[in-house]
């Protein structure tokens, strides 16, 4: 089947500074597609521009040169804004930056408020957005007193209600403890797989960009790998240059190839080293 492009970057280059000396940009030259109901992570060490290119998205920026086009429709363009807005939402790090209202419906009803849509409408889309979350139960709750975790769900939530095509989500686990960050990643994985949502997901944990149909590496504001995860992930050396660790699976293998061990060299995952290791034992066990 074609794949249908829903967010395109062409020659993409951004600088904040108005004099554009070469250094000034943050984003340079970069051009990639995301595909209808794909899972695309983004990795990059700190200044590498993957904030920006979050920005540049859903018309946040515009880029200095180049173009971006949402279903065609290009960014710069000031009739596509609400149109972009409405397909392509970007949930940000700090989740206490993004709750506007006291109360968790409220706060979800807060985008499709300002999109005009019809209040039965959005009575409908608030509840199914809560739910899509698991945050239903806490509908009525003061957002203040909601974990990190929890809080970035609602924000989710927001976007969800303005029932976009993709949702860009820059580091979204960052500031969560280990049972936050996992429920966020629920959700997110859920929305892509069950209601066919893209999903851009910016992250600094190797373990979430494992879980991508592919993974994007941008270094120095450009891009500098681009496959699916077991692709990306093979690139040892490209990897190191760009400050990037290795899923902890990875690392371990590496550890015990070092040490002898005839492992496979590409594991990712807990499940694959633990498959690997049985196997492996199973053999030995075989051949005494
Ligand atoms: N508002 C801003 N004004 C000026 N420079 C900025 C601004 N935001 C980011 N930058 C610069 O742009 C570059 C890319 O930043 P950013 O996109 O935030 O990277 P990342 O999200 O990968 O950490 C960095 O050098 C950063 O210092
Ligand atoms: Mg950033």
């Amino acid at each position: 089947m074609e794949k249908e492009t829903l967010l395109k970057f062409e020659n993409v280059s951004f600088s904040y500074e108005d004099e554009k000396t070469d250094r000034s940009f943050a984003v340079k030259d970069i051009s990639f597609s995301v595909y209808k109901g794909e899972f695309l992570a983004i990795l990059g060490h700190n200044g590498s521009g993957k904030s920006t290119i979050a920005k540049l998205s859903n018309a946040i920026y515009l880029p200095t040169s180049g173009k971006v086009t949402v279903d065609g429709m290009d960014t710069s363009v000031p009739d596509n804004e609400i149109p972009i807005r409405k397909k392509v939402g970007v949930v940000f790090q700090n989740p206490d930056n993004q709750i506007v209202a006291s109360i968790v419906e409220e706060d979800v009803a807060f985008g499709p408020e300002n999109l005009a849509v019809p209040p039965k409408e959005i009575r409908m889309r608030v509840d199914d957005a809560l739910k899509a979350v698991d945050m239903y139960d806490r509908r009525f709750s003061e957002t203040h007193r909601l974990s990190g975790g929890q809080k970035q769900r609602v924000a989710i939530a927001g976007i969800i209600a303005m029932r976009p095509s993709c949702i860009v989500l820059d580091e979204p686990t960052a500031m969560l403890d280990p049972k936050g960050r996992a429920d966020v990643m629920k959700t997110i994985t859920a929305l892509n797989k069950e209601l066919g949502i893209s999903i851009i997901l910016i992250t600094h944990f190797m373990e979430e960009a494992v879980a991508a149909d592919r993974v994007m590496v941008v270094n120095n504001a450009r891009i500098r790998a681009m496959g699916t995860p077991r692709e990306v992930f093979s690139q040892r050396e490209m990897l190191k240059e760009c400050g990037l660790e290795l899923p902890d699976a990875a690392k371990l293998c590496d550890v015990l190839k070092e040490k002898g061990f005839a492992l496979r060299s590409d594991i990712l995952t807990e499940e694959e080293f633990i498959d690997e290791i049985v196997k492996m034992s199973v053999k030995q066990r075989s051949e005494i």
